[in-house]
């Protein structure tokens, strides 16, 4: 009986073993990965590249107009070279305190976020004397700017199980004799009040839910309130009702609209001429020899179709279950030594409800030890962004390379040790990405 089922247990690993998983359809074709039909795909794309007026809620403080300004390369919903303006400064005890900023000739002060917002609907025509454009006080001295992500693909990481982050940390830390070791974040879910899930989304792994994410860009980006994010950062100048974002007559807001598009994107592609190339195959064995896929990992899979994730409040398709996909990222928070030490704003990013609600596993420690860390990002799609890191003051991969100092120095020190020839095999596999 005993050898009978471990014959079977045997076998039951073979036939594992040789069936991979299902790979995650992508490219640039915006196509569906199977999620919606083509059809829903498009109407979810001409809501996510639609321009907002004044009339839609836009503002009082905002960035841009639509999500498509800053997601576009080299389609929509990939990244762009746009930047936003961060900041805030060190309080007596040297922790971070977010920053002031006086609107309004000083009678008005914006609390409770990082962003500045580069633009202001007035004054215009209907409010000629309101001045509200923010601009950055010389008292708050950490400045810093975040570039654009890519979203092309994200459902599949939004797919990924936490324990599967929580596992890594711990092997990751275990394996490199705590040189490297990745910090989970756990995040409010704003659709399902009390409810943390993994941060896997934004530089500093702010939310891990797209619908949440969704309803913050919505408010932070362009000033349109949702119900995951009711209140405007200013009422001055404000027209429009709240929330902005109202349920079409399918029921659906633009914020589950713009989740379902990024859901449904297929995941970055690689340039498939430069992966065969003999000097970028071997480029990926040294990536991996010195130790850069030790963040950069390369391959996750998601949760079977069916799974419930993001607290209880999504349900994962049959399209986006049990696929593996190849980010080339661990979605965990590191200090490279390039943090800019500005810790989450929890008010920005998840309302006043934020304050209102118990949320489960929350630890304001944790996110207080994040500021100089962040996230690993992804390396797919790298070939197609122009400005690097964080900040995007790296406009070539060698100097992005050359940044990573602290849990990521042993490794630098590896690749500085390369042969030249080796160290272009390396880039061009990264040129191949
Ligand atoms: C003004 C430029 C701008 C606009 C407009 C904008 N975004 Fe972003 N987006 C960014 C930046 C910058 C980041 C990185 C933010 C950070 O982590 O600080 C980002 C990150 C994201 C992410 C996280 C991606 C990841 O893989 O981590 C999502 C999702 C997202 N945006 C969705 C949207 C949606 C939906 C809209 C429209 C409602 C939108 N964005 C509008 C600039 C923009
Ligand atoms: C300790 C974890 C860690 C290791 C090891 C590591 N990285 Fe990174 N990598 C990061 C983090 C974190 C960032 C983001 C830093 C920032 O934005 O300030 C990053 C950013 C990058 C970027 C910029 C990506 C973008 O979209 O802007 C590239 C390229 C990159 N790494 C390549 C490498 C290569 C090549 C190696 C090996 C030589 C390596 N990394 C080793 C954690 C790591």
């Amino acid at each position: 009986m005993k050898l009978l089922m471990s014959l079977s247990l045997l076998m039951l690993s073979i036939f594992l073993f040789a069936s991979p998983l299902p790979e995650a359809p992508s490219g640039f074709a915006n196509k569906t990965n199977g999620m919606t039909d083509d059809a829903t795909h498009a109407a979810d794309q001409a809501k996510f590249e639609e321009t907002e007026a004044i009339s839609d809620g836009l503002g009082p403080l905002y960035n841009a107009q639509s999500c498509r300004e800053c997601h576009q390369n080299p389609v929509s919903g990939g990244s762009s070279q746009i930047s936003e303006l961060r900041v805030g400064h060190r309080g007596p005890d040297g922790k971070f305190v977010n920053p002031d900023i006086p609107i309004a000739r000083g009678t008005e002060i914006i609390k409770g976020r990082t962003l500045v917002n580069d633009r202001a609907i007035c004054p215009n025509n209907a409010f000629p004397a309101s001045e509200i454009q923010e601009r950055v006080p010389d008292s708050e001295k950490i400045r810093t700017f975040r570039v654009s992500l890519n979203l092309l693909g994200d459902g599949f990481v939004e797919a990924v199980p936490d324990q599967t982050f929580v596992d890594l940390a711990r092997e990751q830390c275990q394996k490199n004799h705590k040189e490297i070791c990745g910090q989970v974040l756990y995040v409010p879910v704003l659709e399902a009040p009390g409810q943390t899930a993994v941060g896997r989304f934004g530089w500093k792994d702010q939310h891990a839910s797209l619908l949440s994410f969704s309803a913050d860009a919505y408010l932070n980006e362009m000033g349109i309130t949702s119900r995951l994010q009711p209140d405007e950062v200013t009422n001055l100048c404000n027209t429009v009702s709240e929330p902005n974002d109202k349920p079409g007559p399918d029921g659906l807001s633009d914020i589950d609209h713009f989740a379902r598009f990024i859901r449904a994107t297929e995941a970055p592609a690689r340039d498939a001429q430069l992966a065969q190339t003999t000097n970028a195959r071997h480029g990926a064995e040294l990536f991996d020899k010195v130790g850069c896929d030790i963040c950069h990992v390369q391959t996750f899979t998601t949760a079977p179709a069916g799974t419930r994730v993001n607290g209880g409040a999504y349900t994962l398709a049959p399209a986006l279950g049990g696929k593996q996909f190849h980010p080339y990222g661990d979605f965990l928070l590191h200090n490279v030594g390039t943090g800019d030490g500005i810790v989450v704003a929890m008010l920005e990013h998840y309302g006043k409800r934020m304050y209102q609600t118990t949320w489960k596993n929350f630890s304001i420690s944790e996110f207080n030890s994040t500021g100089n860390k962040v996230r690993t990002p992804p390396l797919w799609g790298v070939r197609l962004h122009s400005h690097l890191m964080h900040d995007g003051a790296s406009v070539t991969l060698l100097d992005a390379i050359l940044r990573h100092h602290g849990e990521a120095e042993h490794v630098t020190k590896k690749f500085e040790r390369l042969k030249p020839s080796e160290k272009d095999a390396l880039l061009e596999f990264l040129r191949s990405l």
